[in-house]
């Protein structure tokens, strides 16, 4: 077997300095992909990328310094990667964040930042990938977005970003339509609780909470959502399209929360 089944190919991956993004980063370098690293904050893309090389030396991971709400630059970043590289088979639009807020007092501003970056962020983000796979002829192009259990349960005080992820689940159905006729295939991913910096730095207990009401008994790690992209990404995921797999430990089909969890 090919121990790096992406040689060759290229990926444009968001919201990839630390987390999820960072682990889709270092999964596809590994599997022989080049890869473009991007991040809202520009020295953590550079770190991020270089650790990924330091771990794999001869791996091609190029950090792109931009927020993804900023359609212009997500266009100029993925258009100058795929001039580059001479092609570009996957993208991930991997960047979101989460706001916490009640619906009664939920601002206007807020909204606006959370549907900007994770709705048009990844918008944009999948338009810019398109029009460059089909302009270079990729064959078998692929979109990867990044959903979440918030956009198929309804959690309190989340309400904005659940919305945000609910728009992802379908974003990735209409877009797939459009874009079957070009060979390339759209799906989401939506990962539960996912041990990361950022959620053990919200809960330091966050991986035994949520562990303890997920029917596997764990709280997701990074490369379980990894596992589930670089299936998409594969050859043999090539006759799925417009899909959403929830990778959650089977959480979402009770949907408990955490006693002390706030709202
Ligand atoms: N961690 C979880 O438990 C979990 C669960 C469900 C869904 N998700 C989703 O998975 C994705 C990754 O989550 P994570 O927890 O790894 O992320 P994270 O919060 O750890 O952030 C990862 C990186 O994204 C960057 N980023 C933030 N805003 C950006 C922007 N506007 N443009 C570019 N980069 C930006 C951050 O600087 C950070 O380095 C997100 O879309 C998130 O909503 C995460």
């Amino acid at each position: 077997m090919n121990q790096q089944p992406f040689t060759g190919q290229s990926v444009f991956i968001t919201g990839a300095g630390v987390g999820i993004g960072f682990g889709l980063c270092r999964a596809f370098a590994a599997a022989g992909a080049v890869v473009a690293l991007n991040d809202v904050e520009g020295a953590l893309a550079q770190a991020a990328a270089e650790k990924i090389i330091g771990e794999w030396p001869g791996a091609t991971v190029i950090p792109y310094a931009f927020d993804v709400a900023d359609v212009d630059a997500v266009q100029n970043a993925i258009n100058h990667f795929a001039q580059q590289h001479g092609r570009l088979d996957m993208a991930i639009a991997n960047a979101g964040i989460t706001q916490y807020g009640k619906f009664l007092e939920y601002t206007a501003a807020d909204f606006d930042r959370v549907m900007g970056v994770n709705l048009r962020g990844s918008y944009f983000t999948a338009q810019a990938a398109a029009r460059q796979m089909i302009e270079r002829g990729t064959e078998d192009g692929r979109i990867l977005l990044m959903s979440s259990v918030t956009g198929v349960r309804a959690f309190k005080s989340l309400g904005t970003y659940g919305v945000s992820k609910a728009g992802i689940i379908h974003m990735a159905r209409v877009l797939a339509l459009e874009l079957g006729e070009y060979g390339i295939t759209v799906n989401a991913i939506c990962p539960g609780a996912v041990i990361t910096e950022r959620t053990v730095a919200d809960d330091p207990d966050y991986a035994a909470k949520w562990g303890g009401v997920t029917p596997d008994g764990r709280a997701g790690e990074v490369e379980d959502i990894v596992a589930a992209a670089l299936f998409l990404a594969s050859p043999a995921a090539r006759h799925i399209t417009g899909q959403t797999i929830q990778v959650d430990g089977g959480w979402s089909l009770r949907s408990p929360i955490p006693e002390d969890h706030p709202d």
